[in-house]
């Protein structure tokens, strides 16, 4: 591969060009085919972007083949084992780990930045009561672009801190909010003594009526589930924030673009969805008639929480989910929930099922995630927000690449092969 070139040739003409190899610090390298219209007059044509890098970045690493996460380097299980959320968040920002000072101040410039404006409390106001969390989460993370005009130049390095410190600190109090609304129940401020997850839980789960304890192991579970979930390079929802920054946009705005994306059920929307099926399928006895579903293309349904476009061997953040999974429900005493055996049993079948295997489709980070969620008392709406919470760190770290870049901010603008009507005259209304 080392001294490989490439090339394009119009077979009719024989007219080439060369593709330059644009390479990285680990991975196959990219094609250059920024020049192909110019030089050929033809387009790339790659729907789904299935072998297309529309950027290069330093934060984030992945071998789909081998099972390998890095953030910045570090292997996402050292990280989950050794680290915390908040500490992941400084190395994928910052590119290092940080000295104990440099956590400390970090640490101290999230928790000062915790509330929310007091009028953005009354957007939720004007959600019905049973608005999906989700469509909160955007509505409101847009709506700070209309609150924070003071730091929205994106060439100032400082307005770029405040933004990711503003951003990271407030979207658990924004989520923990959506969840309140939907239960009618008074929101909470945030208490600044307490680490991040603790916060989100203690603003979701307190009530003002009586004291509120935060379960330590519930809270090291959500952290462990963060820092897996913190950042995944150029997936749907970072594309999108990207591209949607690549205009130069305000910020809030662009990660409220992320948020919308991640929603789908393709994306983050699937922990979610493998919760409906589970209920769906109910009980073991069922699996079987489920499968053979899922492998009828004509029935449109899939096996939610398997297979990924980039994992195909194995996802390294299932592996550790589902360890954390069985912690936690032994913790709570609910070593027996049956949809922790059902999970397990529909994995176990799946993986020995010639569908499945052929197509690489193993069990995803959204498999068992769900169910640490629910056994933690977290309602299924509510799971694609808690994805979102810990993705804005790495949504925040792509958008601060890109901006500080200025060769990065290039305005993304796909082409098309265009498949319409050809070039016709217009009709007069009384002659059609
Ligand atoms: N169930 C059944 N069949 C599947 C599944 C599935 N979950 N995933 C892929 N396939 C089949 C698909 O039908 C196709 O078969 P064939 O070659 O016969 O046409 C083959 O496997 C390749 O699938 P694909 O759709 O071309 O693969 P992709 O890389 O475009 O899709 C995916 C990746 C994650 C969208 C897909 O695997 C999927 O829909 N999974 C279920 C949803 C899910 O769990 N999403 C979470 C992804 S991880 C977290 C995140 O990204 O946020």
């Amino acid at each position: 591969m080392s001294n490989a070139t490439y090339s394009l040739v119009n077979d009719a003409t024989g007219e080439k060009i060369s593709l330059p190899l644009v390479r990285g610090a680990m991975g196959p390298p990219g094609a250059d085919v920024g020049k192909v219209y110019s030089k050929l007059g033809i387009f790339t044509y790659d729907p789904g972007f299935t072998s297309t890098c529309s950027c290069d970045s330093s934060i984030t690493y992945i071998d789909g083949d081998q099972g390998i996460l890095l953030y910045r380097g570090y292997p996402v299980d050292q990280l989950a084992q050794n680290s915390t959320f908040v500490e992941v968040a400084y190395l994928i920002l910052h590119g290092e780990l940080p000295s104990k000072a440099e956590l400390a101040e970090f640490d101290h410039n999230i928790r000062l930045h915790t509330m929310i404006n007091e009028s953005l409390k009354r957007f939720y106001d004007g959600f019905r009561y049973d608005a999906h969390p989700m469509a909160m989460l955007t509505g409101i993370v847009g709506s700070l672009s209309a609150f924070y005009h003071d730091t929205a130049n994106n060439k100032d390095a400082r307005h770029r801190e405040i933004f990711a410190h503003r951003m990271i600190a407030k979207i658990p109090t924004i989520t923990a909010a959506a969840y309140k609304k939907y239960f009618g129940q008074p929101f909470m401020y945030p208490q600044n003594d307490l680490d991040y997850c603790s916060n989100l839980l203690y603003m979701m789960f307190a009530v003002p009526s009586e004291p509120y304890r935060v379960d330590p192991v519930a809270a090291k579970a959500l952290d462990i589930l963060f820092i897996l979930h913190a950042d995944h390079e150029q997936n749907a929802s970072t594309s999108t924030v990207r591209l949607a920054a690549s205009t130069g946009c305000n910020p809030y705005a662009a990660i409220a673009a992320g948020i919308a994306a991640l929603w789908g059920p393709a994306h983050g929307g699937a922990n979610e969805a493998v919760l409906r099926m589970l209920d769906s399928i109910d009980s073991k006895n069922n699996i079987q008639a489920f499968l053979t579903k899922v492998k009828d293309k004509t029935s449109g349904v899939r096996l939610m929480g398997f297979g990924h476009r980039v994992y195909k061997n194995f996802d390294p953040r299932a592996k550790i989910i589902r360890e954390q999974c069985h912690k936690v429900l032994k913790h709570l005493g609910k070593e027996n929930d049956p949809q922790m055996e059902l999970a397990l049993e529909l994995e176990r079948i799946a993986l020995a099922d010639d569908y499945f295997v052929e197509r690489k489709l193993y069990p995803n980070v959204d498999f068992y995630s769900g169910i640490i969620y629910k056994a933690l008392g977290i309602p299924v709406n509510m799971f694609t927000p808690m994805f979102a919470v810990a993705r804005t760190v790495g949504w925040v770290a792509h958008w601060m690449e890109m901006v500080s870049d200025p060769a990065g901010l290039k305005i993304g603008r796909p082409r098309q092969v265009y498949t319409g009507a050809a070039m016709r005259d217009y009709v007069a209304l009384d002659q059609r």
